[in-house]
């Protein structure tokens, strides 16, 4: 948490030294067309669909991994409002921009409606967007059974409102979900009971032997040409297993057994890949792995340098299937000049 805490709020200084509060809100009219941008964009590629309809979720999915009108901060935390504290008390969990708006705000459903709020305390701009949760997707369109919790599937089955909080250069660095918005837009909506989550089973095999989380392993990321997939699939398999080693996932998956408040994930493939730079720095300067108390862990230091061999021959694989892919195409282009010759052969 020290290296994320400095990460995101060495801009937003703000929250960390209250007297330097006059100086960090934007203009009001400048948050203003900020927020009205947000929202009709959101609402454009993510639009209001029924809460299991598959195909909506793909093309706003789709759209939101590759779009570029989301000014987020090079971090971002994502969880409930838990109105009553302060960003730095608040449960939430932190990802890369691009896993956040690939993975999970595809899974909402926008209306166009904004608004805008101010956070005294914090002197914060938050910017309010009108949102509802698809609900009935399949399980593999989660990044992980969000009902391993039953708390935690309410409040997002109730949820009508996500919150944008903008550190003072105007970027967003905190995203929150509430419900204290309106459901006047909601429609038609059935509370949905998933299969039982099995305890710590994030990633399984489903009856097809199709291996889930879909969205989570490379082939969500990565275009199926990409000649890196093997490649990729090899080295991140070396580096979970020294991971397992180390019980790192023991304590980063979603049940965050140590009540970590800025939780870092990484029980599957692409939730490892965006934390790939911080392992590897808090690994190297011994920081992780810790113990039940919070107190840093001398490891084997043979499995220590395992860790980091592996890590790193990941994270070679991970630049150069990314230099691959934005040499190419994008999954969009490639998808849509497909339609159009399919319209043309009609
Ligand atoms: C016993 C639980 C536990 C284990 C085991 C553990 N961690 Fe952590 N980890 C934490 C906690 C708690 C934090 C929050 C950091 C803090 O506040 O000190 C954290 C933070 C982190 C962070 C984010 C640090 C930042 O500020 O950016 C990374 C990355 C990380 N751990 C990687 C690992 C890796 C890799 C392993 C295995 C080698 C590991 N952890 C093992 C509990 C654990």
């Amino acid at each position: 948490m020290r290296r994320l805490a400095l990460k995101l709020f060495a801009t937003a200084a703000a929250v960390l030294t209250p007297s330097l509060v006059a100086q960090a809100a934007m203009p009001r009219p400048a948050i203003e067309e900020m927020a009205s941008k947000l929202a009709s964009e959101l609402a454009r590629v993510c639009p209001q669909a029924s809460y299991g309809d598959a195909a909506a979720f793909k093309s706003c999915s789709g759209a939101l991994s590759q779009a570029s009108f989301l000014p987020f901060a090079t971090d971002v935390l994502w969880g409930g409002d838990q109105a009553t504290q302060k960003i730095k008390k608040k449960h939430l969990t932190h990802f890369s921009p691009k896993v956040f708006q690939s993975l999970y705000l595809p899974l909402m459903t926008f209306t166009g409606k904004w608004s805008i709020a101010h956070d005294d305390r914090e002197n914060l701009d938050i910017i309010k967007v009108e949102a509802y949760f698809r609900n009935e997707l399949p399980a593999g369109e989660y990044p992980y059974p969000f009902w391993h919790s039953a708390a935690k599937w309410n409040a997002y089955e109730v949820m009508n409102q996500v919150s944008f909080y903008l550190n003072e250069k105007g970027q967003i660095f905190v995203i929150t979900r509430g419900d204290t918005g309106s459901n006047a837009g909601k429609g038609q909506y059935a509370h949905v009971n998933h299969e039982p989550f099995q305890k710590d089973r994030w990633l399984w095999t489903d009856d097809n032997g199709q291996q889930q989380p879909e969205v989570t392993l490379f082939s969500a990321r990565y275009q199926g040409s990409n000649p890196h997939h093997q490649r990729l699939d090899q080295t991140y398999r070396a580096f979970a297993a020294s991971m397992r080693e180390a019980s790192c996932v023991g304590c980063h998956n979603p049940s965050n057994p140590q009540d970590m408040e800025w939780l870092t994930l990484l029980q599957t493939p692409v939730h490892a890949a965006a934390e790939i730079e911080n392992v590897i720095k808090e690994v190297e300067d011994g920081s992780m792995p810790q113990d039940e108390l919070g107190l840093k862990k001398a490891i084997d230091p043979k499995l220590k340098a395992s860790i980091l061999r592996t890590a790193q021959a990941f994270r070679n694989e991970l630049a150069a299937a990314d230099a691959w892919e934005s040499s190419r195409p994008n999954r969009d282009a490639v998808a849509s000049s497909t339609d159009q010759k399919a319209t043309r052969a009609r």
